[in-house]
């Protein structure tokens, strides 16, 4: 078994990653999130946009599993099905499997989403507006509605009831109009067809996988600072990004005991709000995102570039105890004279090496970078370690020491094939 972790904000570039791994994979898991994830694959030059779908569905030979502690939007599956399909994927009960105890997004969590957003005004978390935190909401508070609830209408009603009368109070407060029952009934019986053939026991189906020594892939979205309790709170997702909750997010419990890959960019980005110690607000930073293609995968959103900080992936590591790294877009710093590695911040004259949790001090930190020597010519396309200039492996050796793990895949372009592999899997 094996589960990818982002390390960072996410959009680490997981799904590539996934993606590879995948070949030797019979089943795929996701855990948590929804579609506020972006995963983009390019293979063979043809690109795949993923949000909701597991990065294995690109590949014949393995059957995706949408756990329980993932929110599905049923409208954005069904759109996402009939998009992969167009590009040739056929997606079909055998390849698809949705926990019938996954919660549903349904339309009213994304109003709530942009009018929670616009409440906040200047603290506002830059949220995907997916609907994702209002839906975790409904479900923490008992209210929430199971996909496994679109196979009982009458009990599909009746909790459709109690969830919009609860909601339509706020409603009427923030003078808006007040949803309908039927209307939403209505509205998910559209697109029910579509949904279940999918809907099983994905939980007993993975501990049968596991009592069958079936190699199990757990998929992160987000980064491990989204994570709601272990990340920049309050500029976080509203799931457990980290490799804990694959136990909790799938029911396979044994899902702790697997091979943890934790996923970093070779520098560091996040789009949305909050802290980013070390942000590069010049000509770097521009360069960066010019020449990473950093744009959210989601909204399009231009994503905020800085250095590599060695303090929050170490944290990362830690909480999800990581194995080993995967480094991504090494060819991004191709190019620069010089490169910096955040090992420590300083606050207010004191030097410390964790992110602190109290958000009060957050503007204070000052970073302390090492600095190492860049690399002439490129390193896109590599797939041997040993052809990397020496300063590129300078810069992964560096890392390594800096982070305690082994590096054992580097990726050197969005295809599939354009990667180094220091460690065999499975
Ligand atoms: P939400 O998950 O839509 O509620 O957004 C909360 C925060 O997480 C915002 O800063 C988003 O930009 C960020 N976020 C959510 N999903 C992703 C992702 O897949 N990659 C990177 N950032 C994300």
């Amino acid at each position: 078994m094996i589960t990818v972790i982002g390390t960072q904000w996410g959009d680490e570039g997981k799904g590539k990653i996934v993606d590879l791994l995948a070949e030797r994979a019979d089943f795929i898991a996701r855990f948590q999130g929804g579609n506020n994830a972006g995963h983009t694959l390019v293979i063979d030059g043809k690109t795949y946009k993923l949000n909701l779908l597991p990065s294995g569905i690109v590949r014949d030979n393995t059957q995706s599993f949408i756990g329980n502690g993932v929110v599905v939007d049923p409208f954005a599956l069904a759109a996402e099905i009939e998009s992969v399909e167009k590009e040739g994927l056929t997606i079909t009960p055998e390849k698809l499997m949705i926990s019938d105890k996954a919660h549903l997004i349904l339309p009213i969590h994304k109003t709530l989403d942009g009018i929670m957003e616009d409440a906040r005004g200047d603290q506002n978390i830059g949220t995907t507006k997916k609907g994702i935190g209002p839906a975790y909401e409904d479900k923490v508070a008992r209210r929430g509605i199971r996909i496994g609830d679109l196979q009982n209408p009458e009990h599909l009603k009746s909790r459709l009831q109690s969830l919009i009368d609860h909601h339509n109070i706020s409603i009427k407060g923030l003078g808006l109009k007040q949803q309908n029952v039927d209307e939403i009934y209505s509205e998910l019986m559209s697109v029910k067809d579509k949904i279940t053939p999918y809907i099983g026991a994905v939980d007993q189906s993975l501990v049968k996988a596991h009592a069958d020594n079936k190699n199990i892939l757990f998929e992160g979205a987000q980064g491990s600072l989204l994570d709601i309790d272990h990340g920049t709170y309050p500029f976080v997702t509203s799931s457990n990004t980290v490799a804990g909750q694959i136990s909790a997010g799938t029911g396979l419990g044994a899902a702790r005991k697997s091979h943890v890959v934790g996923l970093a960019k070779a520098y560091t980005t996040r789009v949305g709000t909050g802290p980013f110690p070390t942000e590069l607000d010049d000509d770097i930073g521009q360069y960066l995102g010019e020449k990473g293609h950093e744009f959210g995968t989601v909204t399009g959103r231009k994503r905020r570039c800085g250095w590599f900080d060695a303090v929050l992936v170490k944290h990362s590591c830690r909480i999800s105890d990581i194995d080993s790294i995967a480094l991504t877009k090494l060819d991004v710093l191709d190019g620069l004279n010089e490169i910096n590695i955040c090992v420590g911040y300083t606050i207010n004259e004191s030097k410390i090496d964790y992110l602190p949790s109290d958000i009060t001090i957050w503007n204070t930190i000052k970073p302390i970078y090492k600095t190492v020597s860049g690399w002439d010519g490129t390193t896109a396309g590599i797939q041997n370690f040993d052809d990397l200039p020496i300063e590129a492996k300078n810069y992964i050796q560096t890392l390594e020491d800096l982070i305690e793990k082994p590096i054992s895949i580097i990726s050197t372009s969005p295809e599939r094939s354009d990667t180094i592999l220091r460690e065999s899997y499975f």
